[in-house]
């Protein structure tokens, strides 16, 4: 029997080329081996939105997400997508793995002591079970591996902990999920700096048309010791190498060189980088743009996800009350 794999992301709307190489072509492939559970956590979004205000993009956001994960090639004839608020059985699971959840490990929580930091007016009690949640989706479905960036990692080992304590008090129920660390490397954003994100704003969507992709990379930093084209550049520190890499890299072979000697200049170099990323994107951006005009589909994918994914939840639901003395008897 295939092994199963779940992972959540939270709706940030439309995904990003940073979001593609990093996550979602590793939920694609791997599609061919496992059973695949991919979730929408539209929940642990409410643990940094509030109010009306907060809260008004979010039913756009999921419908943006689904459909560059549909247009990518997640398939819902091999995968359960759907959304995690359409499966209430995880709260359940939140509340009852809560009573063996010991506060000091969620205290510890590095997420949690940044987010304390960052949004100081809303240090909600949500906030600080995040991970009980995330462990939540996870073994609802007994999943055994997620696909994670390492920055995900301390969530991890703690619902491998919160495992260990719900079996060693109630008996085995769950296996221990392992991460599976995505191969590729972190995608850096137009800014050369940092993280791609669309809170920075320095990111390309996928939907982007291709005269907005290379519009985008048109402003990019490049080397910033390169001032001149007559100066040799340093492909290994440049962000827009970085991407060629990742887009095309054996097309792009003989760009290091050719920086190096100064005998290609930023310039052309972006042009070449757009012409990549609009060729490589084009199909996806085509299914995109038909799945965008049939949104009754669109929500029977949700739909039959959800419901697929809570025939799993309710048994594991019925296991643990049973395990925890919550199912009465008639005696
Ligand atoms: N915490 C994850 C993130 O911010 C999202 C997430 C929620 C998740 N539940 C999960 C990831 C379960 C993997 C498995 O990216």
């Amino acid at each position: 029997m295939k092994k199963r794999v779940f992972s959540g992301a939270r709706p940030t709307g439309r995904q990003h080329i940073g979001n593609y190489l990093g996550a979602i072509q590793n939920y694609v492939s791997l599609q061919a081996e496992y059973e695949c559970i991919y979730c929408i956590v539209d929940i642990h979004a409410l643990t940094t939105l509030q109010g009306v205000e907060g809260v008004k993009n979010l039913q756009q956001n999921v419908r943006e997400m689904i459909l560059d994960w549909l247009a990518a090639g997640l398939d819902p004839k091999k995968s359960i997508l759907f959304v995690q608020s359409e499966v209430p059985e995880v709260t359940e699971l939140h509340t009852l793995l809560s009573m063996t959840t010991p506060l000091g490990w969620l205290m510890r929580v590095p997420t949690f002591k940044e987010k304390v930091k960052m949004q100081p007016d809303n240090v909600n009690y949500g906030l600080l079970g995040y991970p009980v949640l995330m462990t939540s989706d996870i073994i609802l479905y007994k999943a055994e591996f997620v696909p994670v960036g390492e920055d995900q990692l301390p969530h991890l080992e703690l619902a491998r902990e919160i495992v260990r304590r719900f079996n060693s008090l109630y008996g085995d129920t769950f296996p221990e999920p392992k991460p599976k660390l995505t191969q590729a490397p972190m995608i850096v954003g137009l800014d050369g700096v940092q993280k791609m994100s669309k809170q920075l704003n320095n990111h390309i969507e996928l939907a982007a048309t291709a005269e907005e992709t290379a519009q985008r990379i048109m402003t990019a930093y490049t080397d910033p010791t390169r001032q001149r084209k007559s100066d040799p550049g340093h492909p290994e520190t440049c962000n827009i190498f970085h991407l060629h890499e990742a887009f095309e890299p054996m097309k792009t072979k003989d760009i290091p060189a050719h920086c190096r000697s100064a005998q290609i200049g930023c310039v052309d170099c972006k042009k070449l980088l757009a012409q990549e990323v609009n060729a490589a994107l084009a199909p996806l951006r085509e299914r995109r743009h038909e799945l965008a005009s049939r949104p009754a589909y669109v929500s029977d994918v949700l739909s039959d996800g959800a419901r697929r994914a809570q025939a799993i939840a309710r048994e594991t639901i019925r296991e643990v009350k049973d395990r925890m003395n919550l199912i009465r008897k008639d005696t």
